[in-house]
């Protein structure tokens, strides 16, 4: 069966590494296993800042904008989260495009890698984990941290051969894990 990976590029700001990381990891779906893959980009799809009077545990937010969002994450069929880590957490357009939905997250079939210059962003990953953990997403056990270097991300492109033999087994095990949901 054909197997389907939406990768939630997590960072929104101008000058960002996320999409070039974005473009990597989807070369390394590829290796696991995938073979359809798409960019759910948060800064293409601009979404509103959160606002809801009640959790959309309640009630679910019935704007157009937050409608569409959710048949996005509805129509994945397995999501990558990758999250750059901003003062030891995920940025706060994630956490907003994450708290504006609430049943789609559920038992959906999802990994996460994060990226930073500490520790490979691994706290924003474990925050992350957290989070989707009480979203009752369907969660990979593995999960990768890429260590940020000045030079890693360089004309646009990571520069796999600057990444330790560690970061890029992790890689592959997370996507692996996942394309075995
Ligand atoms: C507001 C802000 C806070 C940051 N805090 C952290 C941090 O706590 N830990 C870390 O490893 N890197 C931190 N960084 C560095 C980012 O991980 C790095 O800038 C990375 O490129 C961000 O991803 P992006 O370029 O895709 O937005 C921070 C960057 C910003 C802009």
């Amino acid at each position: 069966m054909t197997k389907s990976l939406s990768i939630i590029i997590g960072s929104t700001r101008t000058n960002r590494v996320g999409k070039a990381i974005a473009d990597w990891a989807a070369e390394q779906a590829t290796h696991a296993g995938f073979e359809t893959i798409e960019f759910i980009d948060l800064k293409e799809l601009d979404l509103p800042k959160f606002d809801a009077e009640v959790s959309p545990m309640y009630a679910p937010i019935d704007t157009p904008e937050a409608r569409a969002w959710g048949k996005v994450i509805t129509d994945s069929e397995r999501l990558l989260v990758l999250t750059p880590e901003y003062n030891r957490s995920v940025p706060s357009d994630l956490k907003s495009a994450i708290d504006t939905l609430f049943a789609e997250w559920a038992d959906k079939p999802t990994a996460i890698i994060s990226y930073g210059y500490i520790e490979g962003g691994k706290n924003a990953g474990l925050h992350l984990r957290d989070i989707l953990t009480h979203l009752r997403t369907d969660l990979a056990a593995d999960t990768a941290a890429i260590q940020l270097s000045e030079t890693l991300v360089s004309d646009g492109a990571v520069q796999a051969d600057e990444l330790s033999e560690d970061i890029r087994t992790a890689v592959t095990a997370t996507l692996s894990a996942l394309a075995a949901k």
